[in-house]
C-alpha cells in the first residue's frame, strides 16, 4: 500500500510539477497520515520537499447529523402541526416528538411559524424552509459556511464543532525521480574493493532514532533459584555463610566432620585431589583431638579404631560439599561461645569426580543449612522440613533413615514427584555427631541440624529441563538464559509456621 501511495504521489509530482494540497488528491479521500510517512521518507532521500497545510474544519455532531437526516427539532415541530384552526394539544405534541417537542417549539415561536390557542397550538404559516438543516448541510459538504454568525449559533446549539485537518503541499526535491533508489546502509568489503563507494548513495545517518535495546546482565536460570532460595532463608532468619574457598584441606572436607580416611567419598574416583599445592600447611591445633576420635573415640563413641595420618589429613581437594564450609563456620563461632545459637546456609558450588550424564555433573551447587540451639530435637529437624519446603511449593514430605559419617540420625527427605509418578529424594540431613562438634568446639550441650540439598534439581523441574548439561557447560543455549522468565517457587504461605527463633 506505502509503495503505491508513494508510485502515486511521485507520478502526480512528475506530471504537475508540484501537489498544491494533498487534501485535493483522489477528492481527498486520501489518508493524511500515510501520505505523512511516505513524504517523510522521500523527504530523507532529499527526492521531495513539503510544507504543512493546517485548515480548520467544522464538522457535525452527532445531534446536528440527526438533524440533516430528520429536519431540525422546530421543524419536527411544524411538521407535527396540523394546518388550519385546529391545531395540536400541547400534551400530545409532547408524546408524538418527546425531547425535540420542547427545544422545537422555542425556536419556531421565534421564527413565527406557530403560535398558542389556549392549550393548542397552530400553524401560523403554510410552509417554513428549514434553515438549521440546510445551513448544516452546507458545512457537512463544505466544512464551513459563509456566515460567521450562523457558525457561531450552531455550535452554540452544540450542533456543529471545529477540528484541525492536516494536509501538505508538495515539490521536487534535488533528488527527484519517479523511481526510488535503494541507498546502501553499509560500506561493504565489496564496494571498497570495485570502488563503487565512490559513486554509491548512502542513506543519512538518523541520530534521532531509538537505537537496539542492549543485550547483556540476563541472570543464569540456576542464579534465579538461587536468589529465591536466599530469600526464603533470610525469611527464615538466617545468615549467609562465606562459601568462596573451592579448594580445602581433607582436613576441613572429612576429617572434622568425622570422615574416616578410608571411607569411598574419599577415593580419587569420587574426589578431585589438587595436584598443587598437593598438601595444606599446618592443620589446626584442635586436629589432635580429631585424630584422637577417629582413633580411639570419646563423648559415648568407640571411634573407628585405626592409625589416623596426619599427611593424609594434608591432602588438598576440591571440596566435595557445603559442609565443609559449615565445619569451619561452627569453629569459628565456637571460639566466640561454644553454645552460641545459630541459623547458617549457604548455596555455593561443589565437585564430584563423577561420571558426567544427563542428571550429573561433576561440579554442582549445594544448598546448605545449618541450626544450632540447646533444645532442638528430631522432631525439630522434621518440623523446619516440612516448613522450609511447603516455601517452595513442595508439600508431604517423607522421611528415611540414612547413614551419614558426620550426623545421626540421619534422614534422607523424599517427595512426591507428580511427573515422574514416584518419590524423589529432595535433600539429606540429620543431628550432627559429638564426634564432629566436640572437636570443633561445641559445647556438649547445644544440638545442631544440618541439611543439605542440590539447587540443580529443583531448577531442572522449575524451567523444565530434563538434561543437565542444557542447564550448565559450553553447551547451553544463550537464548534460553536470556528468555527465561524470572524463577517464582509457587511459594504457599505456610500454616505450620516454623517460628524458631535464636
Ligand atoms: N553434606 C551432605 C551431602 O553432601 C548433606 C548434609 C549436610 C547432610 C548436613 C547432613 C547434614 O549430601
Amino acid at each position: 500500500m506505502a509503495t503505491d501511495l508513494q508510485s502515486f504521489i511521485l507520478q502526480t509530482l512528475d506530471q504537475q510539477g508540484a501537489i498544491e494540497n494533498t487534501a485535493n488528491l483522489k477528492d481527498g479521500s486520501l489518508d493524511q497520515l500515510a501520505i505523512l510517512g511516505v513524504l517523510k521518507s522521500l523527504e530523507s532521500k532529499e527526492m521531495i520537499s513539503f510544507t504543512t497545510i493546517e485548515k480548520e474544519r467544522w464538522i457535525l455532531t452527532a445531534e446536528g447529523k440527526d438533524i440533516v437526516d430528520h429536519g431540525s427539532h422546530e421543524a419536527r415541530v411544524f411538521a407535527a402541526i396540523p394546518s388550519g384552526d385546529e391545531g395540536i394539544e400541547i400534551a400530545s405534541l409532547q408524546s408524538l416528538l418527546g425531547a425535540s417537542a420542547k427545544i422545537g417549539q422555542g425556536k419556531a415561536f421565534q421564527n413565527k411559524w406557530i403560535s398558542k390557542n389556549g392549550t393548542k397550538l397552530v400553524r401560523l404559516v403554510e410552509s417554513i424552509v428549514d434553515s438549521t438543516k440546510s445551513d448544516l448541510v452546507t458545512i457537512e459538504s463544505t466544512g464551513s459556511h459563509p456566515k460567521d454568525l450562523i457558525l457561531k449559533e450552531l455550535k452554540r446549539r452544540k450542533l456543529i464543532d471545529k477540528t484541525k485537518n492536516l494536509s501538505y503541499s508538495v515539490s521536487k526535491g534535488v533528488n527527484f525521480s519517479t523511481v526510488v533508489e535503494k541507498q546502501a546502509t553499509d560500506l561493504t568489503v565489496e564496494m571498497l574493493q570495485s570502488g563503487s563507494w565512490k559513486t554509491e548513495k548512502f542513506k543519512e545517518y538518523n541520530f534521532d532514532a531509538a537505537g537496539l535495546p542492549t543485550k547483556g546482565g540476563y541472570l543464569h536460570p540456576l542464579l534465579k533459584v538461587r536468589e529465591e532460595f536466599q530469600q526464603i532463608f533470610f525469611e527464615m532468619g538466617f545468615e549467609e555463610m562465606p562459601t568462596s574457598n573451592y579448594v580445602e584441606s581433607s582436613f576441613w572436607n572429612f576429617d572434622a566432620l568425622f570422615i574416616p580416611q578410608q571411607h569411598p567419598a574419599r577415593d580419587s574416583q569420587d574426589t578431585f585431589f589438587i595436584k598443587d599445592p598437593a598438601n595444606s600447611l599446618e592443620l589446626p591445633e584442635f586436629y589432635k583431638d580429631v585424630k584422637k576420635v577417629h582413633e580411639e573415640g570419646g563423648y559415648g563413641s568407640i571411634g573407628y579404631r585405626y592409625p589416623w595420618s596426619y599427611e593424609e589429613s594434608q591432602r588438598m581437594v576440591l571440596r566435595t560439599h557445603t559442609t565443609a564450609v559449615s565445619g569451619h563456620m561452627l569453629n569459628m563461632l565456637s571460639k566466640i561461645d561454644p553454645s552460641k545459637p545459630a541459623k547458617l546456609f549457604s548455596i555455593d558450588r561443589v565437585f564430584r569426580n563423577e561420571a558426567v550424564d544427563a542428571t550429573h555433573l561433576a561440579e554442582f551447587h549445594q544448598v546448605e543449612g545449618v541450626i544450632a540451639s540447646k533444645d532442638i530435637s528430631l522432631g525439630t529437624l522434621i518440623s523446619f522440613m516440612d516448613t522450609f519446603f511447603e516455601k517452595m511449593g513442595i508439600k508431604n514430605l517423607q522421611f528415611k533413615p540414612a547413614y551419614n559419617p558426620y550426623t545421626e540420625p540421619s534422614l534422607e527427605i523424599f517427595s512426591w514427584h507428580e511427573g515422574f509418578q514416584k518419590w524423589v529424594e529432595i535433600g539429606n540431613s540429620g543431628l550432627f555427631r559429638p564426634e564432629m562438634l566436640r572437636p570443633l568446639g561445641v559445647d556438649p550441650g547445644v544440638r545442631i541440624i544440618g541439611f543439605g540439598l542440590s539447587l540443580e534439581r529443583p531448577t531442572m523441574i522449575k524451567y523444565g529441563i530434563d538434561n543437565i548439561r542444557a542447564l550448565v557447560g559450553h553447551k547451553i543455549d544463550l537464548n534460553m538464559v536470556e528468555k527465561n522468565p524470572i524463577c517464582r517457587l509457587d511459594k504457599i504461605a505456610s500454616s505450620r509456621a516454623f517460628e524458631y527463633t535464636i
